[in-house]
C-alpha cells in the first residue's frame, strides 16, 4: 500500500490537460503489434501500470519489446503462429483487458501456457471467456472453476470458429473471441447485448482484415493472412480524461482544456451525459486517426450553477461503466442527483465498486442508496470530507480526488497509489489544474 494523501478544496479548475493514450487501445495496439509480420511503433502508449503488464506479457512470449523515451514503444510482430512458449506463468498484474485478451491467444498455440495476476485480479469472474473460448476447442483449467490463474494446453487440433450471443455485454470478451478467431477454422461471429466498445474491431479492419461489422453483431472468417506492423499514436484516454470533464463541469466559471481526446463514439457517451446535465463541452481540432476519432475538449459547469440530474440504465450505462465513478460522485451536486441501473458489472470491477462508492461517499457525510444493480445518489448534498478507502481501486482513488475538490473539509485517501494502474501522473495534474 501506498503513503496516505490528502487533498483540499479548490476554488476554481483551470489550465490544459493531455492524458496519457488510451488504456483499451494501448492494450490493443501492443497484441495486435506482436502478432503482426514487422514493426509497429506506438507513439503516446499508455503509461499505466496495466498496459505495462501486457508488454510486459508480450515479452514472455518472445516478442521485442523496446520503449523508447516520450511514451514511444516499438514492437516487433512475430507474426501470428511466431509467439514462444513462456518460461514462467505471465503475470496480468491487475489488469483485467490482459487476461481476458490474452486468453484469446493463449487458447490458441500449440505450447501450454499459465496467466494469473494480483489479488483483485484473483477475484474476478473468467467464465464468460473461458466458455465461449472452450466452445472453440480450447483447453482451459481456471482455479475455483472460473478465477485466475488460468492453464491453456496446447491445442493440436487448432481452434474451430463460433458463433455466440455473449450473455454479458463486455468489450474484454468479444475481443478474446475475435482474437481467437484469428486462429480458428471457419466463421466467428459475435454479438453482444449492448453494443460495448469496438476497438479491436477498427484495428483490425484497419489491418486489412476482413470484417463484417453490423450493430452489435462483428462476423470474422478465420484463419486469416498476416498484415502488416504499423505506426500509430494513441488517442488520450477517454475515462482519464472523464474525471476532468466531471471537475470542469462542476464549476461555473471552470476553463478547463483536454486535449488529444479519444472520441470513439462508444467511448463518448459522457459528453452528451453532461451536455445534458446542463455542462458546457466544445469540442476542438476533430480528427480522424486510423478509424478512431480524436479531439480536444473545452469544459465548464452550466452558468447557472445548476447542474440537471439523470437516470442512466441499459445501454447508456454499459456505455459509461468506467465514468461511474466519478459520475457517483458528482451527482451530489446535481438538482434530482443521479440514479444508475443496469450497473451489476461494477461489482466485478477491479472492487466491487458499487459497495466503494456507496461507503465512501457516506464516509464524506452524503447519503445515498446502495443497490444490487447500482446506486441512487441524490443531489444536491453537500460533501463534508474525511477519509476515503480507495479499495486498491484506480477508479474509485481518483473520483474521490476529484469529490476532494468540492469538499468543505480535506479528503485523505488510504491508498492513493493505486491510480497508477491507469494514470500516475493523475494527482499532479488534478493540482496543477486547481486554484486553491
Ligand atoms: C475494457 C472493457 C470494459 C471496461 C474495461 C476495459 C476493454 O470491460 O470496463 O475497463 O479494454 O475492453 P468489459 O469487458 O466488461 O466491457
Amino acid at each position: 500500500m501506498s503513503a496516505p494523501l490528502t487533498l483540499f478544496p479548490a476554488r476554481n479548475l483551470s489550465g490544459a490537460v493531455r492524458p496519457p493514450g488510451d488504456k483499451s487501445i494501448s492494450h490493443r495496439y501492443a497484441i495486435l503489434s506482436a502478432l503482426a509480420e514487422g514493426s509497429s511503433r506506438l507513439e503516446h502508449y499508455s503509461t499505466g501500470a496495466d498496459c505495462q503488464s501486457t508488454l510486459a506479457c508480450l515479452s514472455a512470449l518472445g516478442v521485442e519489446v523496446r520503449r523508447e523515451g516520450g511514451g514511444v514503444v516499438h514492437i516487433t510482430g512475430r507474426g501470428l503462429h511466431g509467439l514462444a512458449a513462456p518460461a514462467a506463468p505471465l503475470d496480468a498484474g491487475n489488469s483485467g483487458t490482459t487476461i481476458r485478451l490474452l486468453s484469446g491467444i493463449l487458447a490458441a498455440q500449440p505450447f501450454a501456457s499459465e496467466i494469473f495476476g494480483d489479488a483483485s485480479l484473483s477475484r474476478r469472474p473468467m467464465r464468460r471467456v473461458i466458455e465461449p473460448l472452450r466452445l472453440m476447442g480450447a483447453e482451459i483449467a481456471a482455479a475455483a472453476g472460473d478465477r485466475p490463474p488460468l492453464r491453456f494446453s496446447p491445442v493440436s487440433a487448432g481452434l474451430r470458429g463460433l458463433e455466440y450471443a455473449m450473455p454479458v455485454a463486455s468489450a474484454q470478451v468479444k475481443s478474446a473471441l475475435l482474437l481467437a478467431g484469428l486462429y480458428a477454422r471457419g466463421r466467428t461471429v459475435i454479438t453482444e447485448p449492448e453494443p460495448t466498445r469496438d476497438h479491436t474491431e477498427l484495428m483490425l479492419r484497419q489491418s486489412g482484415i476482413p470484417l463484417e461489422l453490423a450493430p452489435r453483431r462483428v462476423a470474422l472468417a478465420g484463419p486469416v493472412a498476416g498484415w502488416p506492423g504499423r505506426d500509430f499514436r494513441i488517442p488520450g484516454d477517454a475515462s482519464s480524461a472523464a474525471f476532468f470533464l466531471c471537475a470542469g463541469a462542476w464549476y461555473p466559471d471552470s476553463g478547463v482544456l483536454i486535449e488529444e481526446v479519444l472520441l470513439n463514439p462508444t467511448r463518448s457517451a459522457l459528453l452528451d451525459l453532461l451536455r445534458r446535465m446542463g455542462a458546457r463541452i466544445e469540442i476542438v481540432n476533430l480528427e480522424q486517426r486510423g478509424g478512431e476519432l480524436v479531439g480536444s475538449l473545452h469544459v465548464s459547469g452550466p452558468a447557472s450553477g445548476r447542474l440537471r440530474g439523470a437516470r442512466i440504465a441499459g445501454a447508456e450505462t454499459v456505455a459509461l461503466i468506467d465514468e461511474i465513478p466519478v459520475l457517483a460522485v458528482l451527482a451530489t451536486a446535481a438538482e434530482g442527483g443521479l440514479e444508475f441501473a443496469d450497473a451489476a458489472e461494477l461489482r466485478v470491477k477491479e472492487s466491487d465498486r458499487i459497495a466503494a462508492l456507496a461507503r465512501n461517499l457516506r464516509s464524506l457525510g452524503a447519503e445515498c442508496e446502495e443497490r444490487p444493480d447500482g446506486l441512487r445518489v441524490p443531489g444536491p448534498q453537500s460533501l463534508r470530507g474525511g477519509r476515503v478507502e480507495t479499495c486498491g481501486d484506480h477508479r474509485i482513488a481518483m473520483a474521490f480526488a476529484v469529490a476532494a475538490l468540492r469538499c468543505q473539509e480535506p479528503v485523505t485517501l488510504d491508498d492513493p497509489g493505486c491510480a497508477a494502474i491507469s494514470y500516475p501522473e493523475f494527482f499532479a495534474e488534478l493540482a496543477r489544474l486547481s486554484e486553491g
